[in-house]
Order: structure tokens, then C-alpha cells, then sequence
């Protein structure tokens, strides 16, 4: 059994040395001459090292009995099920990447993957990489406009998507937000299409939809491609290319990917991993955290539009050599059920996923879950917001039948790699995400910096890198050294709250910035306010989180109309078009107020803050500042 409290204390006399005993266990084109060169507020993990993430993930287990191991297995909505070995996953990979090559990529070309949770989506990710090219995940559920914007910034070369994708009971046409996304772009040269449904399944469940259910915003066309040059057919890009593709030897510090992330500003902002670094955090945190084995199938529910989808279900299952399991479908279709019956039929062995997925099936009782064989579960998870004790006990008796661990896992897309984490040998406390991960050097403090007293709120920081650190924000150095090494000087700033209690377990409260996390999806107040604004009724706007029982916090927007405009339940709904279509669905706002004034500082920024312990009935704070 592993003595946490010993390995941690080891760990952080000196992580460097803790992390380098790690890198030793991966695969290196060339060592590195240096573990960690820290240059506030950069730091470059093994510099001189060489290698690859898919060096690790796929080619080194092309010699070894793992090449005739499951990797993936996938199942449909459907429950139509498709297998990889290590060996066809590789082969696979190495087609598309001799597709992208074929079509000009090189590296260090942007490439974005807006693409369902299909097996074509971790093929992509793993083909870029493989050449060098960095990939920018957009999630499939963002919208035409959220789409462009992060082709945009990432100016990206290729975008790969699927024609139309089931969702549940609906018909999701991608490619149409994609030919919307692409009107007016200048930077990308090939569409690459993957034909998730035949034209005549996307014909039948239209037929379908027509007779049961209302007419919805994703209802389809028949015409999945036009004729238009730069589209390609994934399939038919793949039928000519070859299986043998060389990977690209790479520094330790070049970019593999970037993900867009929701901030304080409008404009969501492009997080950059790296190759050495990111892959040594995300391998070893997965393989401590939930005890990996070689027999181990590992499910997590996330979708890699997610730094969750990168680092734990692709990536690092991939680095310990395990098999992954993903269902595309949601926690709900074809009813709520699946995840159980999956489990049972699939023998998962360990389970992650979020809180707000566990509270939503808690509403259906337990009966649901009873009748299936959860005997080879051993490790469960959760992640993305803070999981209430509540939800944490019912995790716990129901699906872990009082006897598997929770790990809940705290961290970030910037820091790739769990944080504040459990390791299952330690004793829990349900809701608090226990203690730092190994070599990370994490407190709690004011806002100089100095600790802040046990069981009292402040920050969270960490004061030392760690190799899953983000290297930069993509085009805007400023804001990575405003946002996260100034706000308090020479540490890391999560932007999130948290406490310490008198047996050094961390309980997160929550953001303390104006990120909302609605369902564990971060979205920011100020982007949401300018998707109300593109609404020509709309003169302003200020939006704040509010708990909420199932989705964690719902979002509520107080608005100005312009001079003139009738306020009107028609307007509210057409808001929250406006709001859907220049984010997507999962931004959808759940109450809208009316209101003539906004509670603003003299410079004119909106206090937020004001506005939600108003709307919580809790004290309002300081309001000296306020104008009116
Ligand atoms: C924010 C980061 C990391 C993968 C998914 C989210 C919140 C995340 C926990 C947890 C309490 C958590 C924080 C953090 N968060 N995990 N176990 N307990 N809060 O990644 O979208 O970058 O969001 O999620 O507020 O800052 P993300």
C-alpha cells in the first residue's frame, strides 16, 4: 500500500528529482540535459529532451505483446461496439497522419478537430501529434460562431468534422455549422468529413423526429456535402494512404495541442501543452491516482472537447497501455440505465465522471441500479466542480457499493494533470479532493500571498511548476502573466477558492473569478454577455452563476433593452436563441430579468459580485466603489 504522507513528504523536498525518476519510466528519442528551467513565469520541463506523446502512447508497444491489446473500445448510440488493438489504432493513426501530410500539413500547423465522440476524433488527435502538427478540440456542441472564433485564433489549416451525428434523439448537423464557421475564413485549405450517418440514416431519423417531436433547431438537411472543393471525405482520404508514417522527434516544450478555455474576457483563451512535460504528469497521475493495472479498463465519461477528454481518456490511458472505454451516447440515452448496463457488460474497471452526471441520475432513485454486476469496478472518480457530500455518498453506496474508493480530482485545463487529488490507500472525507498529487506544492493564502489560517477561505495557489503546466496562452503572453503568476506575485493563481481544515484536507469552494461552471463546463460571465449583446434589442447585460441542484450553477442574466424595445416573454426566448447560437446549447441562460440600471463601479465595470449576493439575499460587501 501506498503511504501518502511519506511519498509526499519525499516528493516535495525535491519534485524535480521526483518527476525525473518518472520521465525515466518513458520512452525519449534523446534524454534531456536539464529537468526544470524556471524562468518566472515560465517553466520548460526536461529541455533537451526529445520525444513524442504518441511515441509513448502508441509506437513503443508496437514491439511488445501490448501491440494485440484492446486500446479502445468504442460503442454507438446504437450499441453497435467498434474494437482497436494498439496494433490497428497505430496503423490507423499513421494513415491519417499520411493523409494530413498528403494534403500539406507539417509541423507545427494548427489543426481543428470538431469532431463527435467518435473513434475518428481520437485518431485525428493522435495523427496530428504523431506529425508534429498541434490540434485545437473544439467541442462538438459549440456553434457555428464559437467555432470560427476558435478557427480564428488558432488559424487553423484543416478542420476535420463529421457530416451529421446522433445526440440522443436528435440529429446534430455539424458540417452545416462548419460551412457557417468557414464563410469568410482566409487560413484553412481542406475540410476533412467524416461520414458519422449514411445519408439515408439521417433521411430515416428525420422522418422520425418529423412524426414525434417538435421541430428543433438541429433538424437536418439532406445534402450532407457540397460539392465545394476543399471538402474531403475522410474515408476516401484514408483508402490511398499507407500504414507506415515515421513520428516526429519533438523538444520537449513544442506545443501538441491547444484547447480553448473560458476566462474573465469575452474572448475564450487558447491554453498550450506541450509534448515532455505534459505526457510525464498525465502518466503519472493516472497510473497513482486510480492504481492502474495492465487489465484495466478505464472509462471516463468526459468528452475529449475537454482537457478531461485529452489528458484521461485518450492520452494517458494510452501512455500506461490500458484500454480505454467510451460510449458515445449521453448518461440518458436510450435511457438512464446505460452507464450501468455498460459497466456490468464491459467489466469497467475504473469509472470517472462528474458530479453533475451523478446528481442528475441520484433524481431517479436506486432502483435503476440494482440489478447490475458492478463486481469488477475498483476505482471511482470524479471531476470538474465540487462534489457535494450528498452526491459523494450516493457515488459511493450505489455504484460503489461501499467499498470502492472516490477519487475526486481537482484541477484544470491549465494544469493538464490532476492537482489536489486522493490516492486510494488514504482515508476520505466526502467533498473535500484530500491533499496535493506528489511534487506539487499547492497552499491556500490572502491576497499578498502570506497562508491563510485553518478552516478559513482564500485562495488556492501552487508555488512550484509542475510538468503538466501550460506553456503559454496561445497569442497572448500578456494574459497567461496577468491571469495566473500576478494576481498574487511568483505563484500559480487557480481563480478558484478553497479551504484548509485542521487535517490539511483541501474543500475547493468554488471560482472566485467570474468563470461560471455550468455542468462542469466553464463559461465565462463577460462571453456571455457579449453573446446577449449581439442582440440588436439589447443595450447591456450582466450575467452571474447560481446554484443550482443538478448542473452545479445555472446562469442568470440581468439585461437593459434598448430605448423603445417592449420587454416580452417572446424577447426572453428569443435572448436565449441569441445566447445558444453564438455559444451553444450548454450555454443556454436559465432566467432573464429586465432591468433598467446594473449596479457599476465609477469606471463603469459592472459588479457582479453586487448582483449575485443581492440575488442570493447575502450580504452585498463592500459597496464603496459602487456609482449607483
Ligand atoms: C475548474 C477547471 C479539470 C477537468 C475538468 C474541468 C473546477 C475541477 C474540481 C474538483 C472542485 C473542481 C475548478 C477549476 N473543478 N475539478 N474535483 N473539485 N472543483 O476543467 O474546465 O478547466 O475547469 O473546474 O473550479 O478551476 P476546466
Amino acid at each position: 500500500m501506498l503511504d501518502y504522507e511519506k511519498t509526499y513528504v519525499e516528493s516535495i523536498k525535491n519534485p524535480e528529482i521526483f518527476w525525473e525518476n518518472i520521465a525515466k519510466e518513458l520512452s525519449w528519442y534523446k534524454p534531456w540535459d536539464k529537468v526544470l528551467d524556471w524562468k518566472y513565469p515560465y517553466a520548460r520541463w526536461f529541455v533537451g529532451g526529445q520525444t513524442n506523446i504518441v511515441y509513448n502512447a502508441l509506437d513503443r508497444w508496437q514491439n511488445t505483446d501490448i501491440k494485440n491489446k484492446t486500446a479502445l473500445i468504442w460503442v454507438s448510440q446504437e450499441q453497435t461496439e467498434r474494437r482497436f488493438t494498439y496494433g490497428q489504432l497505430n496503423e490507423e493513426v499513421s494513415k491519417f497522419a499520411n493523409g494530413l501530410k498528403s494534403l500539406g500539413v507539417k509541423k507545427g500547423d494548427k489543426i481543428t478537430i470538431y469532431l463527435p465522440r467518435i473513434p475518428e476524433q481520437f485518431i485525428a488527435m493522435l495523427a496530428c501529434l504523431k506529425i508534429g502538427a498541434v490540434h485545437s478540440v473544439v467541442y462538438s456542441g459549440f456553434s457555428a460562431d464559437a467555432l470560427k472564433n476558435r478557427v480564428e485564433d488558432a488559424q487553423a489549416k484543416i478542420v476535420i468534422c463529421s457530416n451529421s451525428y446522433p445526440y440522443g434523439k436528435k440529429v446534430v448537423e455539424s458540417k452545416k455549422n462548419v460551412d457557417e464557421a468557414l464563410k469568410e475564413n482566409k487560413t484553412v485549405e481542406h475540410v476533412i468529413v467524416v461520414e458519422r450517418m449514411k445519408s439515408d440514416e439521417i433521411r430515416q431519423s428525420q422522418i422520425q423526429s418529423d412524426k414525434t417531436s417538435e421541430k428543433n433547431s438541429d433538424s437536418i438537411q439532406l445534402n450532407p456535402i457540397p460539392s465545394d472543393f476543399i471538402y474531403i471525405w475522410w474515408h476516401e482520404l484514408m483508402a490511398k494512404q499507407s500504414t507506415e508514417c515515421p513520428t516526429e522527434m519533438m523538444e520537449s516544450s513544442d506545443p501538441s495541442f491547444i484547447l480553448y478555455t473560458s476566462g474573465t474576457t469575452g474572448k475564450p483563451k487558447g491554453i498550450i501543452h506541450g509534448h515532455g512535460g505534459y505526457m510525464v504528469g498525465i502518466y503519472a497521475t493516472l497510473k497513482y491516482v486510480f492504481d492502474i493495472k495492465p487489465d484495466d479498463i478505464f472509462w471516463s465519461t468526459a468528452d475529449a472537447g475537454w482537457i478531461t477528454g485529452h489528458s484521461y481518456i485518450l492520452y494517458s490511458p494510452l501512455i500506461n497501455g490500458i484500454t480505454m472505454f467510451v460510449y458515445e451516447g449521453t448518461p440518458d440515452f436510450p435511457d438512464i440505465e446505460i452507464w450501468w448496463r455498460l459497466i456490468d457488460k464491459y467489466k469497467v474497471t475504473k469509472f470517472y465522471t462528474a458530479p453533475t452526471a451523478v446528481r442528475a441520475l441520484m433524481k431517479f432513485g436506486e432502483d435503476h441500479l440494482k440489478k447490475y454486476d458492478f463486481s469488477s469496478l475498483k476505482i471511482l472518480g470524479s471531476v470538474g466542480e465540487p462534489i457535494n457530500p450528498e452526491a459523494w455518498l450516493w457515488f459511493y453506496k450505489h455504484v460503489g457499493r461501499e467499498k470502492l474508493p472516490i477519487m475526486d480530482t481537482w484541477w484544470q485545463t491549465e494544469t493538464g494533470m490532476f492537482m489536489i487529488t486522493p490516492v486510494p490507500s488514504v482515508k476520505l472525507k466526502p467533498g473535500s479532493a484530500f491533499k496535493p498529487f506528489f511534487g506539487i506544492d499547492a497552499d491556500v493564502v490572502d491576497d499578498k500571498g502570506n497562508k491563510v489560517p485553518t478552516n478559513t477561505q482564500g485562495y488556492l495557489i501552487v508555488r512550484k511548476p509542475w510538468p503538466a503546466m501550460l506553456l503559454d496562452v496561445y497569442n497572448n503572453p500578456t494574459r497567461y502573466k496577468e491571469t495566473y503568476f500576478e494576481k498574487i506575485p511568483n505563484v500559480y493563481f487557480a481563480g478558484d477558492s478553497a479551504k484548509i481544515d485542521e487535517d490539511g484536507f483541501y474543500w475547493i469552494v468554488g471560482r472566485n473569478d467570474d468563470v461560471i461552471k455550468v455542468s462542469g463546463h466553464r463559461l465565462g460571465s463577460a462571453e456571455l454577455e457579449s453573446a446577449f449583446v449581439s442582440n440588436t434589442k439589447v443595450a447591456e447585460a450582466a450575467v452571474i452563476g447560481k446554484p443550482h441542484e443538478v448542473k452545479g450553477e445555472s446562469i442568470k442574466a440581468f439585461v437593459i433593452l434598448k430605448q423603445g424595445v417592449v420587454p416580452s416573454d417572446e424577447l426572453k426566448a428569443e435572448l436565449v436563441q441569441t445566447v445558444r447560437k453564438s455559444i451553444g446549447p450548454i450555454a443556454t441562460p436559465d432566467e432573464i430579468d429586465f432591468v433598467e440600471k446594473l449596479p457599476k463601479t465609477r469606471s463603469g465595470k459592472i459588479m457582479r459580485r453586487v448582483l449575485k449576493a443581492q440575488e442570493l439575499g447575502l450580504p452585498v460587501g463592500d459597496t464603496s466603489t459602487l456609482e449607483s
